[in-house]
């Protein structure tokens, strides 16, 4: 099969992951009317041909919280990423240090901290962090992330209650997985995944387990988990996770213009924009409706960040244009490394490295810092 879209390998993945982990990932909550509006309303914005520009040299590097990027595309944190592909988390990892671009491990990541640190040589990356009730474990992690070189710590704030989505119900996806026969009998039609699964010696949750006592067997690590998320998180953590971290803090989550301004005022470097992938509150706006109010509200204050519904080049273009200093791949990656591991992540690099530049061309624009409302149309953002 020849890739050429991030929609190839999008198919791909499907026929080669499990129905369980693939549902997992390509599924929003509720109506799943979020997760479209991430992706269609990208397609509602048009850009402004030019012609006769001078287009040679041009170049999509750029920085992210003052970090230079070979183009303004992190990786996401995505949860169970090992589950997509065996050891998906240190494929994704070398695959971005590759490319030139930030990678976000999960907290919810098969592999850990450490495995990640080890093997990229050490390389930075960026480690995402959900708050939790043991405020202990929290501290451990932040330790963990910077005794690992982590360059950023991206605090997710959109997670407290978790968004209903149907399709893992149905395929029993829980912590722990529910092995019944409908699921076993699909896993052995995919050969190629099971085989890197009995390969692989990694645990559940990387991050926790054998870190966190008393979650040694998946029916308490499940117990665990499920306990854990704070529901009384409020500002004054971000101020004090902020403080104990000291580095570059990204807080990742927002989609109203009065919580990026409380963003601010407890000291995030930076925001993201997003709806967790359409994957949290269904009926909330999709990311690229969110950005220009966000952008007007705090865009002088902080870099804006923004992920949800990116599929091409094009729309890392158009999210740019209306204000972004960067944006995050999640399902793109997912795809890649269910399709074909790391070659896939690299693949899906490529092919929105290869968009973003020709269309880049396209709207007369040879350099990031160039890139503002002007290259798109009015009235259609
Ligand atoms: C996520 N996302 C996520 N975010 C986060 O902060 N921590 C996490 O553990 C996860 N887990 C997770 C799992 C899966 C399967 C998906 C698809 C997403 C949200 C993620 O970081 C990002 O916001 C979205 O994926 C962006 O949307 P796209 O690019 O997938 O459309």
């Amino acid at each position: 099969m020849i890739i050429t879209t991030i929609e190839d390998l999008r198919q791909l993945a499907q026929k080669r992951v499990p129905r369980m982990f693939y549902d997992y990932a390509d599924s929003g909550s509720w109506t799943e009317s979020t997760y479209r509006a991430n992706e269609s309303d990208f397609q509602k914005i048009k850009f402004r041909q030019r012609v006769a520009v001078n287009m040679s040299g041009r170049t999509t590097a750029s920085t992210m919280v003052g970090q230079p990027v070979s183009m303004p595309v992190a990786i996401a944190p995505t949860g169970l990423t090992g589950m997509q592909h065996a050891d998906g988390e240190i494929l994704a990892a070398r695959a971005a240090k590759a490319f030139g671009i930030p990678f976000t491990l999960s907290t919810m990541s098969i592999c850990s901290i450490e495995d990640i640190a080890t093997k990229t040589d050490n390389h930075p990356f960026w480690f995402q962090l959900y708050v939790m009730r043991d405020k202990a474990f929290i501290e451990r992690l932040i330790e963990r992330a910077r005794a690992a070189h982590c360059s950023a710590l991206v605090l997710t704030l959109d997670l407290q209650v978790l968004g209903q989505r149907h399709k893992d119900i149905r395929n029993g996806l829980s912590a722990p997985p529910k092995l019944t026969m409908a699921n076993i009998l699909n896993m052995a039609t995919k050969p190629r995944w099971c085989w890197g699964m009995l390969n692989t010696k990694r645990r559940f949750f990387g991050n926790i387990v054998g870190h966190v006592s008393g979650t040694g067997d998946m029916g308490s690590l499940s117990d665990w988990v499920s306990g854990q998320f704070d529901p009384e998180l409020s500002w004054s953590d971000v101020a004090w996770i902020k403080e104990r971290w000291g580095g570059k803090l990204i807080v990742k989550g927002i989609l109203d213009e009065e919580d990026a301004r409380l963003a601010v005022q407890h000291g995030a470097d930076a925001i993201v924009v997003s709806n967790h992938g359409g994957r949290q509150l269904d009926g909330a706006m999709s990311s690229i409706q969110a950005l220009p109010r966000i952008v007007d509200a705090v865009g002088q204050d902080i870099e804006v960040h923004m992920d949800g519904g990116i599929r091409s080049g094009q729309d890392v273009l158009k999210a740019m244009a209306l204000g972004a200093k960067g944006t995050y791949i999640g399902r793109p990656m997912l795809y890649g490394l269910g399709a074909m591991g790391e070659a896939g992540v690299t693949r899906a690099l490529e092919i929105i490295h290869k968009e973003l530049d020709l269309t880049m061309a396209f709207c007369g624009r040879t350099e990031m810092a160039a890139v503002d409302k002007e290259i798109l149309l009015r009235g259609t953002y």
